[in-house]
């Protein structure tokens, strides 16, 4: 049982760091353009299919962490190509935000609603910010969305079963300090902090 275990492991790592090297492959030859984010996405989808290695039994929601949990799977030394397993129940959500820097999503298993938003004030008063929705996607097994980094969008998981999305990010989001999130009706922003409980 002990070597079974062990060898999912190292298949899991073997494929997280072959996706990686592929993804950085793609972004150093051809830059952060949303063709190149496509391809991330369809690499990042064809991992997805390894459900023996990602599930949400081996990423659950971890008690304690009300709604998501976040599993760092990977990043390099300088807190960059930063990969993620992000499990949730329904209710969990976000408000619309920004990242700063690229970003994929590719679902797994479960169903995550991403609306978009798009930027209607010219960014020059300092907390202040009018958004409207353009557009909505769900994200589930064998499809994802791509974000260049002034994008905005937010989550929603509004199904009972329980759902697992990768999300890769072009620099850690412990290390993104100029995020910000949007309150749509106030017209405000403020900066986003990371989540607190990343599981490594
Ligand atoms: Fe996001």
């Amino acid at each position: 049982m002990a070597t079974a275990v062990l060898s999912l492991n190292e298949q899991r790592k073997t494929e997280i760091n072959g996706c990686v090297k592929d993804i950085r492959a793609m972004i150093s030859s051809d830059g952060v353009t949303p063709s190149t984010l496509s391809e991330v996405r369809a690499r990042l989808l064809e991992l997805a299919t390894r459900h023996d290695l990602f599930n949400s039994k081996i990423f659950p929601v971890q008690i304690g962490d009300n709604t998501s949990s976040l599993y760092l799977l990977s990043e390099d030394d300088k807190h960059e190509y930063a990969f993620y397993a992000v499990s949730e129940k329904q209710g969990n959500m976000s408000p619309p935000h920004d990242h700063t820097t690229w970003a994929v999503i590719a679902g797994i298993e479960g169903e995550e609603l991403n609306k978009f938003y798009r930027r209607l004030d010219n960014g020059e008063s300092l907390g202040q910010a009018q958004i409207c929705e353009f557009h909505s996607e769900i994200v589930g097994a064998g499809t994802g969305v791509t974000l260049m980094p002034e994008d905005i969008h937010s989550i929603h998981c509004l199904v009972d079963q329980p759902t697992l999305n990768f999300h890769f990010y072009g620099r850690s989001i412990e290390h993104l300090p100029h995020r910000k999130a949007f309150n749509m009706a106030d017209g405000t922003y403020k900066y986003f902090p990371a989540n607190p409980h990343i599981h490594k």
